[in-house]
């Protein structure tokens, strides 16, 4: 399904593994472009919608085996619920949406981390999402260990895929690296050890050249 552009909008898109700081970088970004005047919608998936909250939880926090496809259509879902519902209607009256995941995270957790078929989950997603994809998606990469020490630090409650083995988190970063370079135009790839002012600095980069 060939990619579409939606209205005057930007579509940019956060994605890393957990712990990489992609709501710190879309919260930054979001202040830098209000100062400049910009309309922003910061959303993320899965949630970003009421019936995406229901969604969230099920696929996030509820107990006992989910199938991999079933996880799957659930995300899709939540998906298309989504971007019907919020991020068309901001895109078509010109405003930058800021989200935190969406379809390259389904492709890297449950294409490859799951092991379902990769292309075949893009696929799913673009048929949620009618082919919409992002102008800009950035690539927060981290190690596996440092992004679990991250998390450690912060959480008392794991979500279904936080609390998978290392190994899985290692094959989703693999899997977000390689669409990053199947796509190169598309993806800002950014080292999340890096202090985050110069993150920030970097991804404001990027925004400008699309801006301008
Ligand atoms: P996120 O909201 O980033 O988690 P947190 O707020 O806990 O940092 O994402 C929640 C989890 O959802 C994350 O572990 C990855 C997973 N996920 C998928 O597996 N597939 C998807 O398509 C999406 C959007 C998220």
């Amino acid at each position: 399904m060939a990619a579409q552009r939606v209205g005057d909008g930007l579509f940019l898109t956060f994605e890393g593994g957990d712990g990489s700081g992609k709501s710190t970088q879309a919260v930054l970004l979001e202040e830098w472009l209000r100062s400049r005047g910009r309309t922003v919608v910061r959303t993320r998936e899965p949630g970003g919608t009421d019936v995406g909250n229901e969604i969230r939880e099920i696929v996030l926090h509820r107990r006992g085996h989910i199938a991999p496809r079933a996880e799957a259509l659930l995300y899709a879902a939540d998906r298309a619920h989504h971007i019907s519902t919020v991020v068309r209607p901001a895109l078509e009256r010109g405003e930058i949406v800021l989200q935190d995941r969406y379809l390259d995270s389904s492709v890297a957790y449950q294409g490859v981390g799951r092991e379902l078929e990769a292309g075949e989950i893009r696929d799913l997603s673009l048929w949620a999402a009618e082919g919409l994809l992002p102008d800009v998606t950035v690539l927060l990469d981290l190690d596996v260990a440092i992004g679990r020490g991250r998390l450690d630090e912060s959480r008392t409650r794991f979500d279904r895929l936080e609390a998978e083995a290392a190994e899985f988190h290692g094959r989703v970063r693999e899997a977000y690296l390689a669409l990053a370079a199947a796509e190169p135009e598309r993806f800002l790839v950014l080292d999340a050890t890096r202090p985050v002012d110069d993150i920030a600095a970097a991804v404001r980069s990027r925004v400008s050249e699309l801006l301008a």
